[in-house]
């Protein structure tokens, strides 16, 4: 049994604390963020301790390892304390704010025995990951044009988007590495970052964006996304090649279809947001997480896949302020 430590108590870490509690391998024992209306709620619910001070999650002897929900800036912070610790970590993505904190931890993890898991849990999606197998079974053949739509059914909070890095690094940044995992490494970014809504504007984000990357071979991943949706959570991708077209569409809690004399075939709403969406995605992600700890290996996501993303989001803020196409 994997004696788990979660740091952060928000929105992810509730996913998280969930999956953990449910997982035959795993034991959730610990949870730590300085504000004690969002942990104390989260320890009583499952009942273990909990601290306001984030460090005794690496310093806990009955923590073995342990996954990073804080907020973004402290993720680099975080990993490093965990792998000094000697506990193998799952953090949530971004890795970082910045391409240089990124390198800068890449050049300390090597000196230290550490296993550092990425959360890119949209890998670990059955649909996703099937078409990903596809792929590589050759049943697409050559892959010249991926899809990637994804749409949140409502903005964050404002005070979330102003800490959030903006919308390339907290909600493309997912789709970067969709792209990376179907087209490998990207060579050019073009962004149009849109302001739609009228509420968002005095943010200085983006609230919608286009985005168009390419790889050295010439195939290219277009992404659509936009912080709202009136038709709920829309994760949808294409993946097009010269034998097959794959396309992984939106889920629903039933297969149920309605028709009347108004309409026909409506079916049920898309299921609510990413807790829903992906619950077996970061099922899944923790599966991987275990079997690199058990196996003494490093977890499929890694902190390079991290840095690649990053790269990407970076250039696709560059591109969508200067309107010129970024070239990495
Ligand atoms: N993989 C996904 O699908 C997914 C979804 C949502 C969020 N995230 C990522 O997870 C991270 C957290 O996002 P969230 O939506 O849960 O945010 P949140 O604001 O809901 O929660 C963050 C928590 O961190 C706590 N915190 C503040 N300072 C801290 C410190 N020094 N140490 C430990 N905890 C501290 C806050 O009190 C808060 O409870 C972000 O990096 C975000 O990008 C990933």
């Amino acid at each position: 049994m994997i004696r788990i430590g979660i740091v952060g108590a928000g929105r992810i870490a509730r996913v998280h604390a969930k999956t953990v509690d449910a997982h035959l391998d795993a034991e959730l024992v610990f949870i730590a963020d300085p504000v004690e209306d969002a942990v104390k709620p989260l320890a009583e619910k499952y009942g273990i301790r909990y601290s306001l001070n984030p460090d005794d999650v690496f310093t806990d002897a009955e923590v073995d390892a342990v996954i990073i929900c804080s907020p973004t800036p402290l993720h680099v912070e975080h990993i490093l304390k965990a792998a000094k610790a000697g506990k193998p970590a799952l953090c949530e993505k971004p890795v970082a704010m910045e391409t240089e904190t990124v390198e800068d931890l890449v050049k300390k993890l090597e000196n230290l025995d550490h296993k550092t898991m990425l959360g890119f849990n949209r890998r670990f999606d059955p649909t996703f990951a099937r078409m990903h197998d596809m792929v590589k079974a050759g049943v697409v053949g050559n892959v010249e044009q991926v899809t990637i739509i994804s749409r949140d059914p409502a903005a964050p909070p404002k005070e979330y988007i102003a800490v959030s890095g903006g919308i390339f690094k907290d909600m493309t940044i997912h789709d970067f590495d969709t792209a990376r995992f179907f087209l490998g490494d990207i060579t050019s970014v073009y962004a149009v970052g849109q302001n739609l809504d009228p509420d968002l504007k005095d943010t200085g984000d983006f609230d919608a964006a286009v985005i168009t990357l390419a790889n050295s071979q010439g195939a290219t991943a277009t992404i659509t996304n936009s912080r709202h949706c009136s038709s709920g959570y829309d994760q949808r991708l294409e993946v097009f090649g010269d034998k097959a077209t794959l396309n992984g569409e939106n889920m629903r809690p039933t297969q149920v279809r309605v028709s009347n004399g108004e309409y026909t075939d409506a079916k049920d709403v898309y299921l609510d947001f990413f807790l829903e969406r992906y619950a077996q995605a970061y099922a899944l992600e923790l599966n991987e997480f275990f079997a690199a700890i058990k196996e003494n290996r490093q977890p499929a996501t890694s902190i390079a896949d991290g840095a690649k993303a990053l790269r990407i989001a970076e250039a696709a803020e560059e591109s969508a302020r200067t309107g010129k196409i970024v070239y990495l």
